[in-house]
């Protein structure tokens, strides 16, 4: 009898317009990637990365848990789950501890006490550290160090990415999911989730901003020297667009959702003035004639333009304007308009692809793999494999800092006893 070498994580991207589940179970000894089962329902309780509706929002995920779990026959029990980008912010934020072996020599304990001073920057009232990772290390002034455990030294310090939320987001999420019935197993932030998924080390090593268009708004992740440069939340996007449609055509929110879908571009570079739209068969009660195809995606471009040169706005803010050699590369369900990479190019000035995913997975249907609404969840579940993998290592007790698993253990605490 060969032994169970699998293991399941569970990732449940608890987006603003959407819950995606990803049951994925991985293979430690073939280290096969398998999507066991997945979901996406409509989520109606979120706005802006927080919970509007509490009700809503756990309706959303209990329906979004029992579809994964019919398809995978798999019960969920704990999952990692994401916070979305409109709540959080993020600042590099420097740590410094004296090595306290007499000898010396830099151990766990020193990395961890650092890793903490990171922690303790002056933070407003009533929010909470979700990451804190480290980028590097600095040993008496020398700097660029990944791993310091076992060097000598008396000064050590890390400069890490610390990304904070605010408390009652944080808890209302994490009651939603309980009541819905899981364990947060880790909370991550959904450009980070989504960055595990779609892009490369090679990538992350040259230089690259990952952005993730989503209903809410567009999550943004740089990277650079292979970690983590800078987080930010642009408050337009894809329902944006929607809205502008709406407003242009005098429709309801969900006829314009059809006709962006169905007939939307990034670009009028391909459309015709001629083309036409023929509403009635989105919705043959809607006695409107034709419309030119042209107007609804001058609409787009337009709030699609805007959108990148924030994006644009938020790299300059860094120094990073057009200096990113592997470029963007897009994801989100707001990515699948067609055309959108040429408008992206054009704005950023950089090239631009759209995310695939970067491990080789295997699912029981190809509708989850490289689909930009599944980036997130997927990123949730590798997230979870990550942390799994790197147990007892070094970089578990860096990894392990990400979350606020202490924080999370309290307030799992205070709902259980209700
Ligand atoms: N084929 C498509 N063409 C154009 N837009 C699309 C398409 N499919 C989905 N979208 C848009 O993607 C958006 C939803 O994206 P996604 O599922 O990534 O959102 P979310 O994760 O719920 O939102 P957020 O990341 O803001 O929390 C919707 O606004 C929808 O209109
Ligand atoms: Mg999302």
């Amino acid at each position: 009898m060969g032994k169970n070498t699998k293991q399941t994580k569970v990732g449940v991207d608890i987006g603003n317009t959407r819950t995606v589940t990803i049951v994925m179970s991985s293979d430690h000894e073939t280290g096969d990637l398998t999507v066991l089962g997945y979901s996406n329902v409509a989520q109606n309780g979120m706005r802006k990365g927080m919970v509007v509706d509490i009700d809503e929002t756990i309706a959303s995920i209990a329906q979004s848990l029992e579809e994964a779990e019919r398809m995978s026959g798999i019960p969920i029990e704990r999952a990692l789950v994401s916070i979305g980008g409109g709540q959080t912010s993020s600042a590099n934020s420097r740590g410094v501890v004296a090595v306290s072996s007499p000898s010396g020599e830099i151990g766990k304990d020193d990395i961890m006490r650092v890793i903490d001073a990171a922690k303790a920057f002056s933070m407003p009232a009533n929010r909470e550290v979700i990451h804190v990772i480290p980028r590097s290390f600095i040993v008496d002034g020398q700097d660029a160090i990944k791993d310091p455990i076992g060097m000598k030294g008396i000064r050590l310090e890390v400069d890490s990415h610390v990304i904070t939320a605010s408390s009652p987001v944080v808890k209302n999420l994490l009651k939603c999911a309980y009541q819905a019935g899981i364990d947060v197993e880790e909370m991550v932030l959904s450009s980070l989730a989504a960055s595990r998924t779609v892009l490369t080390r090679k990538q992350k090593e040259i230089g690259v901003v990952l952005v993730d268009i989503g209903g809410g708004g567009t999550n943004i992740a740089v990277f650079e020297e292979g970690e983590i440069l800078h987080t930010a939340f642009i408050p337009v996007g894809a329902s944006h667009v929607t809205n502008d449609i709406a407003i242009g055509l005098k429709t309801s929110i969900e006829f314009a959702e059809k006709v962006k879908v169905e007939y939307g571009a990034a670009t009028t570079n391909r459309v015709s003035e001629k083309d036409t739209i023929d509403l009635s068969e989105i919705d043959p009660s809607i006695d409107k004639g034709l419309i030119s195809r042209k107007y609804i995606v001058e609409i787009i471009n337009a709030r699609l333009e805007e959108l990148f040169m924030m994006v644009k706005d938020e790299l300059r803010k860094i120094n990073r304007d057009g200096l990113l050699p592997a470029g963007a590369i897009l994801t989100g369900g707001g990515s699948k308009i067609e055309d959108i990479v040429e408008v992206a190019r054009e704005s950023l000035r950089l090239p631009v692809q759209l995310g695939k995913t970067n491990d080789s997975i295997v699912s029981i249907d190809k509708e989850t793999i490289d689909n930009p609404s599944f980036s997130t969840a997927i990123g949730l579940a590798l997230w979870g494999f990550d942390l799994a993998r790197e147990q007892g290592g070094m970089k578990n007790i860096i990894e392990g800092f990400r979350g606020s698993m202490k924080i999370l253990g309290k307030i799992k605490n205070v709902f259980k006893k209700r």
